[in-house]
């Protein structure tokens, strides 16, 4: 935090702008995913799903560290192959075009989610066609009730996402006909939920999917290589207690299902739970007003950068920051022991960050510090809407800067 500081009084004191800026911790990013990589047991394998924050750094620094990434598009597969043409990828996503099939086997992608009979009998014909061998992972939706419930769920329910688990056998029978030369079936893939704050859930929930793998193993004859489970591991943007890392995977270690897996690799692919705690948004607060009783403080941004308390309807985490600059001939607002709700610069009453908290102080010019900003904030957010200038961008990282490429985005601190 104290890094973060540092930098926000950097850039302050070099624009008379209003701050606006997204902040990386990629030395947090590293020393997070090392310690996650430290508990996993042998034969599980951990991908980073790029969409949680595809930014290149994060790439990157996590290139060293994953087993591979996985991507949802062309714009997402072409982010990983910039940064190394050879690290394992997974390609996923509904709905894929005859060029996302076609970059996907000139790609060397490692495992493609089939999402539907359809994707699958297209791909069979193109990967014939280019005379390029594919393995496929079979995207399922079980038929269950017993999934966690969480605020975003994907499967265990009517969705557009993978094929009902009815639709194995006809899968299954696709692939086994003559005429597919070039598409391989190794396995199955499941992502049902995402945000799941309960480390028990989440291994009841693989059990779950080892038990229904056993089975169609049995039913099909299969030989099934890989068990992708997905992400889904929650962060807390409240007071609730986070997803519990060391529980879930010394729960994973000492199970009897994982451990009967035999030759068949665990794979997960989360995306939140890698970053979302550390990115931060950094935005000033421009004006403070009063409407009809309640105090509003607006600040350079919003939710055109920051759009996850919007999309969720949640009251986005912050800290104040008081910066001491103040030019005008007249008094600073502030207000004191008060209720405000953060709000942005855009021309709509959606453009929300935290309704109605209380705050010590709060001042024209301090800067409001949105934490847990790293995952499914800039991302998924509208832009452009209003035509108001983009954030900055700005990386932390340890040590000092000798022998390193520096930019003025990159700060280096010990
Ligand atoms: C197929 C797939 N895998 C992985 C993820 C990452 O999920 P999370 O960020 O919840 O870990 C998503 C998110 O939507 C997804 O759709």
């Amino acid at each position: 935090m104290n890094s973060i500081k540092k930098l926000i009084n950097e850039v302050h004191n070099q624009t008379k702008d209003p701050i606006c800026a997204y902040i990386y911790d990629l030395e947090g990013i590293r020393s997070h995913v090392s310690n996650m990589l430290s508990t996993l047991p042998r034969q599980t394998h951990l991908f980073y799903a790029i969409k949680a924050n595809p930014d290149k750094r994060i790439i990157e620094v996590l290139l060293p560290l994953v087993k591979g990434f996985e991507v949802a598009s062309i714009g997402e597969l072409n982010k990983v192959r910039e940064v190394s043409k050879t690290v394992p990828v997974l390609f996923g996503g509904p709905g894929k075009k005859d060029y996302e099939l076609e970059s996907a086997m000139s790609e060397n992608v490692s495992y493609l989610h089939a999402e539907s009979l359809l994707e699958l009998k297209k791909l069979i014909v193109l990967a014939k066609k280019s005379k390029k061998h594919i393995h496929v992972l079979l995207r399922i939706n079980l038929r269950t009730n017993s999934l966690p419930k969480t605020n975003i769920s994907m499967g265990g329910r009517p969705s557009q996402f993978g094929m009902d688990e009815e639709l194995i056998g006809e899968a299954l029978s696709i692939l086994r006909e003559k005429e597919n030369t070039h598409v391989h079936f190794k396995g199955f893939h499941f992502h049902s939920l995402s945000n799941n704050l309960k480390a028990e859930l989440h291994v009841e929930m693989i059990h779950h999917y080892i038990q229904k793998v056993e089975r169609w193993k049995h039913q099909y004859g299969l030989d099934v290589k890989v068990i992708n489970a997905g992400g889904g591991f929650g962060v807390s943007y409240n007071e609730t207690t986070g997803f519990d890392w060391n529980l879930f995977t010394s729960l994973l270690s000492n199970s009897e299902k994982v451990q009967s897996l035999g030759d068949t690799e665990l794979f997960f692919e989360p995306g939140r739970f890698v970053v979302a705690d550390h990115g931060y948004y950094a935005a000033e607060v421009v004006d403070i007003k009063m409407s009809v009783g309640q105090c509003f403080a607006v600040i350079r941004g919003g939710t055109h950068h920051n759009r996850l308390p919007a999309s969720w309807g949640h009251n986005h985490p912050f800290s104040v920051m008081h910066l001491e600059r103040w030019s005008y001939p007249f008094q600073r607002p502030e207000v004191k022991d008060s209720n405000v709700t953060i709000v942005g610069e855009l021309c709509t009453p959606k453009d929300r960050l935290h309704e109605n908290v209380m705050v010590k102080s709060l001042r024209v010019g301090d800067v409001i510090l949105f934490k847990k900003s790293g995952a499914y904030c800039w991302t998924i957010s509208h832009h452009d809407f209003l035509g108001h200038p983009h954030p900055e961008f700005y990386y932390i990282t340890e040590g000092d800067c000798h022998g390193k490429s520096n930019d003025s985005k990159t700060k280096y601190y010990s």
